[in-house]
């Protein structure tokens, strides 16, 4: 199985684990993870994405690539299975340690929030291997560290260092390797103790096109000021300062 799934109550982790290959994303890997969408589709939870044995991903499997077709390259193998992730109604935290190539890197770029190691070496070497990076770098790379940094990482194909990430803002902050799970858990711990819809919400708004501001909030705020759940925080809240 080259994707560990463990649920939780509020929380799912999923491990990639194919330490033969670096965590290289093949075709079961790919399968695995619309099967952990499906699940997180119809029971929203955080997701934790991780990696093994020091690896994150090694990139997509370039034995099963090498092969691939125009029609293959067209169906978006790895790129409808990011978008899916990207989609998930709640939060996905990617937990980085290690090398996050190519594939494994645009995975990571799909998560909301990203944390690492020192260890940490994150790229897209693809141009190297004949392709393009088409499975989000090129459009979500900007989006998180701005164009001319994207525009310089993706037309090299150069691996950023951990401290590098960090100054980028790719990652958010660096852990020792053996810290690194126990943090992610600790934002999973945060988000757990927000009101799970108005943490859809607010994902749905931040990922909502401009055109669509501030319409976008008004409806999603509509819903929210009318839940019983804000009108029992707020209540809660109010009762504590008393
Ligand atoms: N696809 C398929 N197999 C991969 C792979 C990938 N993306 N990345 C690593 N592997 C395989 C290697 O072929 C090797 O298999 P083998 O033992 O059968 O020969 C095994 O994983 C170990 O890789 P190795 O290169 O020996 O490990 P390393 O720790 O010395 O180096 C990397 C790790 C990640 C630097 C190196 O494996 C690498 O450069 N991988 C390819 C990165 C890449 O170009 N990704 C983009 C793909 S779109």
């Amino acid at each position: 199985m080259s994707l560990h799934v463990e649920e939780q109550d509020d929380r799912v982790v999923a491990t990639l684990d194919r330490p033969e290959k670096r965590n290289a994303i093949d075709h079961e890997t790919i399968a695995a993870l619309h099967d952990l969408c499906a699940l997180l589709e119809t029971a929203p939870r955080t997701l934790i994405l991780t990696g093994s044995n020091g690896v994150f991903a090694a990139g997509a499997d370039i034995g099963q690539l090498r092969d691939r077709t125009s029609a293959d390259a067209r169906r978006g193998i790895n790129t409808r299975a990011f978008i899916r992730i990207h989609d998930l109604p709640m939060p996905v935290i990617a937990a980085i340690d290690g090398y996050a190539l190519g594939g494994g890197a645009e995975l990571a770029y799909a998560a909301d929030i990203r944390i690492g190691t020192p260890s940490l070496r994150i790229g897209n070497p693809e141009p190297g291997l004949g392709i393009i990076a088409a499975a989000g770098a090129t459009w979500r790379l900007p989006e998180i560290v701005g164009d001319a940094r994207a525009s310089e990482l993706l037309l090299t194909g150069r691996a950023l260092h951990a401290e590098e990430a960090l100054r980028w803002g790719l990652v958010s902050s660096l852990h020792p390797a053996d810290e690194l799970l126990p943090a992610a858990h600790a934002i999973a711990d945060r988000i757990a103790a927000n009101d799970a819809l108005a943490t859809r919400h607010t994902k749905s708004a931040l990922r909502a096109p401009s055109a669509r501001h501030p319409e976008i909030e008004l409806e999603l705020q509509a819903e929210l000021f009318d839940s019983p759940e804000k009108h029992r925080r707020m209540t809660a809240f109010l009762e504590k300062r008393r």
